[in-house]
């Protein structure tokens, strides 16, 4: 049997002969390439997690559904010195998940790359290290900062820190690692081809990054450190504090092995994953699988029983991430599907197709979906103003425009706390441009520190930038 007789059939034993149609076709170094992406793929796990996406979709069962227990912000500020010390001592790190596509945002380059800042114009990955830099200063500390790309941004986002100087972080400090990809398939499961001899592959959703932690070595750098906790967020939100003295208090004091930090809802139909408590433990159940027909259940007094939003800010004992990774470095989380529209070659013609409509089913893993492999979880509410604004979107809601006000209306309110007289416009928005980058506060009693004495004066209109 030739070599690629054999590569034949074991595409024939997974039903995904077809990747080979175009092969005769194809010169050297194009079967070359088309070996390798063949060659990347485990078909038996593919097959197994899709089989297992097609389940877990089924699964989501309203009945058990019952409001969490949550911590609200005041027990967060009772243990806000416990989490400093920690910090203190080197235990925690900063972890963010850059692994996605920004699709919905429409840009090319890494989403942690698009300029946020609405005076400055700093990047969101300038604003976070700018935040990790600033712990780093207040509590004397080397924070570790991790992010996690794909393999769709690595090169360009290695490039990006390397061309600013890793915005002042050592270099050192700053670790990148990549998450697996997994093939795309249309609605049938057959793998779809990018182009004649690419396999069309995406990222395996951010429940990749726990198995890309052992997998890449990362969790032996952690140790290495003597990080004990780490700090995991998104890219997509600017108003993120990287390191958070309070949830890290809360996390350690109540002896957590994973927490979230939540938000009430902004509306019911807000498009974000929800907090529920299924036969006392605490899960996520995403937008997408939430019964719309309780997204605007009242609870006795009258509030939103389904109200506390995963705003993707979580944080995991590296001990616990061990564990479910342990052995062959593999965590069993549930797959989940996810339609998308996928620009893949029609078989039948060879022509490259475009999709105007979700053509395609990517799988995912999602990394909230570890609280039920924790014995204990914790969730602490925050205060939304302060913590959470999402850049999603091109335009409308969470987008880049709804970004910048919220830094705005943040900074505004962080002044005015300090007695500095903000104008505002009639509907009470901010008249001013006012950005105040982490370095220079990354918190309100920071600011308070700052502009003590100074008899700072905002005129109306003025766009000001406070920074180091
Ligand atoms: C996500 C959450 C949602 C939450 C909202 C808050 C999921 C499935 N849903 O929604 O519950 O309320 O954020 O803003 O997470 N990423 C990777 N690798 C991947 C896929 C994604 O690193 O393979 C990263 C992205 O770069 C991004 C983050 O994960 O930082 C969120 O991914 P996205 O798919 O945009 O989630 P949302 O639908 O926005």
């Amino acid at each position: 049997m030739t070599a690629i007789d054999a590569v034949r059939s074991q595409l024939v034993e997974h039903e995904q002969e077809h990747l080979l149609t175009f092969w005769d076709e194809l010169d050297e170094t194009k079967r070359a390439e088309l070996l390798a992406d063949i060659e990347s793929v485990d078909f038996s796990g593919f097959q197994a997690a899709w089989a297992q996406a097609h389940k877990s979709d089924e699964s989501v069962d309203p009945t058990g559904f019952a409001a969490p227990a949550c911590l609200d912000v005041m027990e967060g500020r009772r243990v806000r010195a416990a989490g400093e010390q920690i910090i203190r001592e080197g235990r925690v790190a900063a972890m963010t998940v850059a692994g996605g596509q920004a699709t919905r945002l429409g840009v090319d380059i890494p989403k942690g790359a698009y300029p946020i800042g609405p005076v400055s114009g700093a990047s969101l990955f300038q604003i976070f290290a700018e935040g990790v830099g600033a712990t780093n200063k207040r509590y004397e500390c080397r924070v570790p900062w991790y992010v996690m790309t794909s393999r769709a941004n690595h090169g360009e986002t290695v490039s990006f820190f390397e061309k600013h100087d890793f915005f002042g972080l050592r270099r050192g400090d700053v670790l990148f690692f990549s998450q697996s990809m997994i093939p795309v398939a249309s609605v049938d499961g057959k793998i779809l081809l990018e182009d004649k001899h690419r396999i069309a592959m995406s990222p395996n959703g951010h429940g990749g990054s726990l198995t890309a932690l052992a997998e890449t070595g990362i969790l032996g750098d952690m140790k290495a450190r003597g990080v004990e906790f780490l700090s995991y967020f998104q890219v997509d939100n600017p108003l993120v504090r990287p390191v958070d003295p309070e949830f890290v208090g809360a996390h350690v004091t109540k002896g957590s092995q994973m927490s979230s930090l939540t938000v009430g809802k902004a509306s019911d139909d807000e498009k974000v994953g929800v907090f529920v408590d299924i036969g006392g433990e605490l899960r996520i159940v995403e937008y997408s699988d939430f019964p719309v027909e309780m997204t605007g259940r009242k609870n006795e007094s009258g509030g939103r029983m389904f109200d506390l939003a995963n705003i993707a800010v979580h944080m995991l004992d590296v001990a616990f991430v061990e564990s479910v990774t342990g052995g062959d470095g593999r965590v069993s989380l549930p797959w989940h599907r996810a339609g998308k529209k996928v620009h893949a070659v029609d078989l039948s013609t060879g022509q490259a197709g475009t999709a105007d409509a979700p053509n395609a089913v990517k799988l995912e893993m999602f990394v909230f979906d570890a609280l039920s492999l924790a014995d204990k979880t914790m969730l602490l509410k925050t205060d939304r103003a302060e913590r959470f604004s999402p850049v999603k979107n091109a335009q409308g809601v969470d987008s880049v425009a709804t970004a910048k006000r919220d830094i705005v209306r943040r900074s505004a309110r962080w002044m005015g706390a300090c007695g500095v007289s903000v104008p505002t416009k009639a509907g009470g928005e901010p008249d001013c441009v006012l950005e105040i980058s982490p370095g220079y506060a990354d918190d309100e009693p920071a600011l308070m520190e700052r502009e003590t004495g100074t008899d700072r004066k905002i005129a109306s209109g003025e766009t000001l930038l406070l920074r180091c």
